[in-house]
C-alpha cells in the first residue's frame, strides 16, 4: 500500500496540527503448520506477510480516543474517561479492546486520533484481526510513550481478542504479527511462549494462497466447540497430563491412555493435536535440512488430520487441497487459520505455479460455480513505526 495515500484523508478527518501524525503498521500472516494446536498449549509455524493494517496516530491535548477507517464507515469517539463497552462485531472493538487493555496495564494514554487502513483481504483466514490488534498496540503504545516491549503488546493484544470481543482464539496470530520476520517462519511453543526464527530454504520456490471466498458464518461458534471438545480432552486426561496442556502429549502416551477419552469423536479429536504437534517438529527439521518435499508431504499429512480427525475443513478448501495433490510440481497444501471457509497456503514449484492455479482454479470452478482467489504470498517483518 502506497502509504502517503493515509496522510491526505488524516488531515482531512483531524485537521491540521502542527505534529504530524506518526505512521504504524502490523502483518498478516500464513501458518505453513500446527493448524488448531495453538489454545492447547502447542507448536506452531507461522509466517508474517507483507500485506497488513497501517494506521497514521497522532495525540490530542483533551481526553478523547477517535477511531476512523478507509476500509468502513464506522467511526468511534470515546473519553478516556469513561469505561468501554464493546460495539458487538465491529472492527472498532478490536482497537478499542487493546485501549481498554493498555489502561489495565497502567498505561497513562493521551488523547489520540487514528486513522486506519489495511490491503489483507477480509475474511480470507490471513488473520486481519490481529494485524488490527496489532498496529493499534503499537501506535497507542508509542504515542503514549509507554515503552511496553513487543511479548506485552502480543499478550495484551491477545487480551483484548479474548476478553473484550469474545473470541476465544489461540495465541499464533498475535505473535506472528508482533515478532514476524521476512524470510523465516516463526516457531512458537504456545505453552512456553518460547519462539525461534526458522529461515526459509525456498529458492525456486513459492507460497500461494488459494482463497475459497467462502463466508465463515459458522466459523466462530464451531471454533469455540472445539476449544471446548479439547477442554473436555483435557479434563479426561487429568492425572496423565504433567500439566493441563494436551499438547504435552506424545503420540505413545496418547495411545497407552486412548481409552480414558470417552467418545470416538474425542479420541480423534485428541489424535489430530497430538500428531500435529510431531508433524511441526517434523516439519523443523525439514526446512533445516532444505528438504522441502518432505516439509511438503507434512502439510498434506496436516490437512487430511484438520479435515478428517479434527472436522475443520469444508467441501471447498478439500477440493483445493486435492485439486494441489494432482498437480505437477505442489510439494505440499493444507488449510490455514480457523477453518469452515478462508484459505489453503500451497508449496509450489516456480515454475509450476500458473500452470497448479489455472488447473485448481479450473476444478473449483467446476464444483462450486465460482472462482477462487490465488495470491502469491510474501514473507515480510513484524509490527513497528514506519519512518516517513
Ligand atoms: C484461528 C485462530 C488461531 C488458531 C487458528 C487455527 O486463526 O485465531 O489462534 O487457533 O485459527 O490454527
Amino acid at each position: 500500500m502506497d502509504t502517503t495515500a493515509l496522510m491526505a484523508p488524516f488531515t482531512e478527518r483531524y485537521g491540521e496540527s502542527p505534529e504530524p501524525p506518526r505512521l504504524f503498521f502490523a502483518p498478516g500472516r500464513i501458518n505453513l503448520i500446527g493448524g488448531h494446536t495453538d489454545y492447547s498449549g502447542g507448536l506452531v509455524l507461522p509466517c508474517a506477510v507483507r500485506l497488513g493494517t497501517y494506521v497514521a496516530a497522532r495525540r490530542r491535548a483533551d481526553r478523547q480516543l477517535h477511531f476512523a477507517s478507509l476500509d468502513d464507515e464506522l467511526t468511534c469517539d470515546v473519553s478516556l474517561d469513561e469505561p468501554f463497552e464493546p460495539r458487538g462485531s465491529a472492527w472498532v472493538d478490536f482497537p478499542l479492546g487493546v485501549a481498554d487493555q493498555l489502561l489495565r496495564r497502567g498505561v497513562d494514554l493521551p488523547g489520540m486520533e487514528l486513522l486506519f487502513a489495511g490491503d489483507l483481504p477480509r475474511e480470507a483466514g490471513l488473520s486481519s484481526s490481529a494485524s488490527l490488534e496489532l498496529a493499534a498496540a503499537v501506535a497507542m503504545n508509542t504515542l503514549a510513550g509507554a515503552d511496553l516491549a513487543m511479548d506485552e503488546l502480543v499478550r495484551l493484544a491477545h487480551a483484548a481478542e479474548n476478553e473484550f470481543v469474545g473470541l476465544q482464539c489461540g495465541i499464533m496470530d498475535q505473535f506472528a504479527a508482533g515478532f514476524g520476520r521476512e524470510g523465516c517462519a516463526l516457531l512458537l511453543n504456545c505453552s512456553t511462549l518460547q519462539q525461534r526464527q526458522v529461515p526459509l530454504p525456498l529458492s525456486g520456490h513459492r507460497l500461494i494462497i488459494a482463497d475459497t471466498g467462502k463466508a465463515r458464518e459458522l466459523a466462530s461458534s464451531k471454533y469455540n466447540e472445539r476449544v471446548e471438545e479439547v477442554r473436555e480432552v483435557e479434563l479426561a486426561l487429568i492425572g496423565v497430563l504433567e500439566a493441563p496442556s494436551l499438547s504435552r502429549l506424545t503420540p505413545g502416551r496418547l495411545a497407552e491412555n486412548l481409552e480414558r477419552i470417552p467418545t470416538e469423536t474425542l479420541r480423534r479429536r485428541a489424535r489430530h493435536v497430538v500428531s500435529e504437534n510431531s508433524r511441526v517438529m517434523q516439519a523443523v527439521q525439514a526446512l533445516m535440512a532444505a528438504d522441502l518435499p518432505a516439509f511438503g508431504a507434512l502439510m498434506f499429512a496436516s490437512h487430511e488430520s484438520l479435515s478428517r480427525d479434527y472436522e475443520v475443513s469444508c467441501a471447498e478448501l478439500d477440493t483445493l487441497v486435492e485439486a494441489a495433490r494432482a498437480a505437477e510440481g505442489v510439494l505440499g497444501s493444507r488449510m490455514m487459520g480457523g477453518g469452515f471457509g478462508g484459505c489453503t497456503i500451497s508449496l509450489v514449484r516456480e515454475d509450476a505455479a500458473e500452470t497448479f492455479m489455472r488447473d485448481a482454479g479450473e476444478a473449483f470452478r467446476a464444483a462450486f460455480g465460482r472462482d477462487a482467489v490465488f495470491h502469491p504470498a510474501e514473507t515480510g517483518d513484524g509490527a513497528r513505526e514506519i519512518e516517513r
